[in-house]
């Protein structure tokens, strides 16, 4: 794999919009068209294609918005896309290194993401990569946290989902 992040562009766009997740997994993220519009109007956003090469296998969008009056919005991954036939591959790890790279170059210590629990959820992802539930939940969902700096060792995926 060659997996890099690019900016969104005319380019890319369309294929961001159209790959598939897995079934059953839509009701865990909002659709990557609706995060384009939402990066158009906020310019915090950091909406990023993830591409292998010249092809686009996924979306990440991180926020930076360091004066946000919630801490759990100040730093920290918004959403996040894998295309059903690259997952479990490396795609998602790599995405959530290359935003905990973006943070730390701006000078954040500390990144946060929020996720829904359920069957098929990306909760086993997320402890994988390093984030601990912080114990609040914020709009039904799980809060984690994790630094910046460390490598994403994760917890064993054994936490009911
Ligand atoms: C969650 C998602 C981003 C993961 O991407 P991915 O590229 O498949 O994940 P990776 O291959 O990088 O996996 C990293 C680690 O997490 C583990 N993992 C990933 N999904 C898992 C799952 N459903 N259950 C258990 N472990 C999982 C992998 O086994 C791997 O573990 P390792 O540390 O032993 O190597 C992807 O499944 C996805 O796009 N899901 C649908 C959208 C979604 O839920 N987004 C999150 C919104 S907050």
């Amino acid at each position: 794999m060659n997996l890099k992040l690019c900016e969104v562009t005319s380019q890319n766009v369309h294929a961001l919009m159209e790959f598939p997740l897995r079934p059953g997994q839509e009701r865990f993220v909002a659709p990557v068209a609706n995060s384009i519009a939402e990066a158009s109007v906020t310019p915090t956003a950091w909406p990023r294609a993830i591409c292998d090469g010249d092809d686009v296998v996924g979306f990440v969008m991180a926020n930076f918005d360091p004066d946000n009056e919630l801490a759990a919005f100040r730093c920290g991954i918004w959403r996040l896309h894998v295309s059903a036939d690259q997952q479990g591959r490396g795609v998602g790890r790599f995405a959530v290194e290359e935003v905990a790279r973006e943070a730390r170059r701006r000078g954040n210590e500390q990144m946060t993401v929020l996720w829904v629990q359920g069957d098929g959820g990306p909760e086993q992802f997320y402890l994988r990569c390093g984030f601990e539930p912080t114990g609040e939940r914020l709009f039904g969902q799980i809060l984690g946290a994790r630094s910046t700096h460390t490598a994403a060792t994760g917890t064993p995926p054994t936490r009911a989902s």
